[in-house]
């Protein structure tokens, strides 16, 4: 199980929440979202994609998001040789992009700089403090260190991704509830995990993360299309990764491969084609669809009780070397491909379709298979008509069994793709009745050039990832949020680190965050207000928000009972320079009182 790389030494299961006590009722009057509008940020520039880290004049961004009824109160800061140390509160709801900019003055030695911002969590003795800081020589000389023993959560060393691409740091919970934070993941199953508060909304109310063309974790080769990883591999982690990683709506496209010379002969792939009805598709193949069904069936059994979607697409044959134009699925490959996905645990068969699915509540699906939640399969592909087209007594649904709307910017660069994004989820308005299974594909789709210079990977997780937690969330608010936020290589902060203690918890944190919270201060979609102090102890789910007190650090290494003193990047000497936030410029070097410190 994935979370137990990090958590082996807690050496505790997850327990579940149990029972139905009576819950804080959702009431308008105990809302605590805050209408402060915290500074815009800054978007980083493509032609930093690409660009040699260094730290000199470097500029770098730490994003702090608040899911939580308390405000993020900035207590004080200290920085030595930073030109830019702008921090601040982070009002409930909301999130702060906060600037740090390394000094290029002559003279100033990079391997000294550091700052270091502290943090307290208004209403509560909690606090948690972010430093930045180098590591000379490396090819990411930039870091910054996410200290979270103040919330017993424990500490990690991010590598700054590039120049201008932010870190980011999500906390959801309470004080009363518990604090959890993108800094680590939790359990797999985070819906079953939170069943009280989802179990009475309707699917359409619970956001969830999705992740775009999701089979395309690798390049497996299967067509001779053209496509490489640069411009054709949409993600960095399995199918079984991204479900730990929290997804739980998949864009899957599954084509059948075809031999030239006979094409009778197939095997069925996932795929990210250009158009794949075309004369000549371009592209290529990832997973396998038997990998893909394996995968789904380890993670179900280890982790029970989610609400997973396939939407799945092209449905269609390509010959291995792409040509004459797609092989329509007869019935005999339809049957074929049905008797795969039998092969899938938790499948949900009859369901009720005398009304779409979006308004049904999460436990109609979630309390299916004894408990074990629903792997749902809807079908979205160039199936023709006179071969089967569903399997509903075996949970093989066509996709219009849920009405979405399906969100696609199709434009080239993050900034006018998030703008356009943020636009249409706030028309939807929830409870009325443009009311809607809304997909926020957070995702830009530039030109196969602009696309293979900076790669897939590159344009997701530097520019355009990190923009949607300022951005974003910002953006957001108890009536306006997308249902599925879906982007490329979730899970994935730095290009390349695709190891499971490498990935950050950013958009797994972000949807339990905005189910806990924001949707929770919206009493006409949501009963519950979990975070509240009133909250019955049932609703505390101290699964989701286990005590920790380990470090991450930037090389993956996890330790998990690190001595009480250690926080890595704080100085032992504040030297002559360094200057405080209320304006005090040390004449001399002084001993850093908090060097070493086992108070938080
Ligand atoms: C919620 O609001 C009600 C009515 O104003 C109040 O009685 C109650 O104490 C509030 N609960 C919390 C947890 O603030
Ligand atoms: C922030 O950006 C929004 C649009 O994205 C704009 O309407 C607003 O004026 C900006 N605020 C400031 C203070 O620049
Ligand atoms: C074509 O492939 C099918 C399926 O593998 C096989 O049954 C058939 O014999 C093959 N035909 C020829 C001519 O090889
Ligand atoms: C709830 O619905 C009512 C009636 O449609 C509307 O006036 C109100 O603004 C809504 N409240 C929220 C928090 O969305
Ligand atoms: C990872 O980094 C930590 C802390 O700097 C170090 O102690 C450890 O040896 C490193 N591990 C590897 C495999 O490089
Ligand atoms: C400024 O803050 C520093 C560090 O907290 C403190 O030592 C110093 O006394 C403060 N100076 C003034 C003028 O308040």
């Amino acid at each position: 199980m994935r979370f137990n790389a990090i958590l082996a030494a807690a050496g505790c299961g997850w327990i579940f929440a149990a029972g139905s006590a009576a819950i804080n009722a959702c009431n308008p009057q105990n809302l605590t979202y805050s209408n402060e509008a915290p500074p815009n940020g800054t978007y980083m520039p493509w032609n930093l994609i690409e660009g040699i880290n260094s730290v000199p004049g470097s500029r770098q961004y730490i994003t702090i998001v608040n899911l939580t009824p308390h405000r993020f109160v900035l207590q004080n800061t200290h920085s030595y040789q930073m030109d830019t140390f702008d921090w601040g509160d982070v009002p409930q709801g909301h999130a702060r992009q906060n600037v740090v900019v390394y000094t290029n003055k002559a003279g100033a030695s990079a391997v000294d700089d550091n700052g270091e911002a502290y943090y307290a969590i208004d209403g509560t003795s909690k606090t948690f403090f972010i430093r930045a800081t180098t590591h000379i020589p490396d090819t990411h000389p930039a870091r910054t260190v996410i200290d979270l023993t103040g919330l017993g959560q424990g500490q990690r060393e991010y590598l700054d991704p590039a120049e201008q691409s932010p870190v980011t740091l999500v906390i959801t919970g309470s004080d009363s509830y518990g604090f959890m934070t993108s800094i680590k993941y939790g359990p797999g199953n985070w819906m079953k995990n939170m069943y009280d508060v989802i179990k009475d909304r309707q699917i359409q109310h619970v956001v969830i993360p999705g992740s775009h063309d999701s089979g395309m974790s690798y390049i497996s080769n299967q067509i001779i299309g053209g496509g490489i990883s640069e411009n054709t591999q949409t993600q960095g982690i399995s199918i079984y990764d991204q479900l730990y990683a929290g997804a739980r709506y998949f864009d899957l496209r599954v084509g059948s491969v075809h031999s030239v010379t006979n094409t009778s002969k197939y095997s069925f792939w996932t795929m990210h084609v250009n158009d794949e009805t075309a004369e000549i598709a371009l592209g290529n193949t990832g997973e396998s669809l038997d990998s893909v069904i394996s995968e789904i069936n380890q993670f179900t059994a280890e982790s029970p009780g989610e609400i997973i979607i396939f939407h799945v697409r092209y449905l269609v044959g390509i010959r291995e070397v792409p040509s004459l134009g797609p092989i329509y699925w007869t019935s005999s490959i339809v049957d074929d491909f049905f008797s795969k996905l039998k092969g899938v645990n938790n499948r949900c068969g009859n369901l009720d379709t005398s009304s779409t699915f979006n308004q049904k509540p999460a436990s109609y699906f979630m309390d299916q298979n004894g408990g074990n939640g629903c792997v749902l399969f809807l079908l979205a592909g160039d199936l023709q008509s006179g071969v089967p087209q569903d399997s509903v007594s075996d949970g093989i649904y066509q996709a219009n069994v849920l009405s979405i709307n399906d969100d696609w910017s199709n434009l080239g660069d993050t900034q006018p793709m998030a703008e356009d994004q943020a636009s249409d989820w706030k028309a939807v308005a929830r409870g009325g009745s443009s009311d809607t299974f809304h997909i926020s594909q957070w995702l830009v789709s530039a030109d196969i050039f602009t696309t293979t210079l900076y790669t897939i990977e590159g344009i997701g997780i530097m520019p355009t990832n990190p923009a949607l937690y300022w951005m974003g969330v910002n953006n957001m608010n108890p009536q306006s949020w997308p249902t599925v936020i879906l982007t490329d290589y979730i899970g994935v902060v730095v290009k390349g680190q695709h190891n499971w203690n490498q990935l950050s918890a950013d958009l797994y944190t972000l949807a339990v965050g905005l189910n806990l919270y924001m949707v929770s201060q919206n009493c006409n979609v949501s009963s519950v207000s979990p975070l509240l102090s009133g909250a019955s102890s049932e609703l505390k789910m101290t699964s989701l928000s286990e005590t920790w007190g380990g470090i991450i650090y930037a090389n993956g290494t996890v330790v998990n009972e690190p001595p009480r003193h250690l926080h890595p990047g704080r100085v032992e000497i504040l030297k002559k320079g360094t200057k405080f936030m209320n304006g005090t410029v040390l004449e001399a070097d002084v001993r850093n009182p908090d060097f070493q410190s086992i108070a938080v």
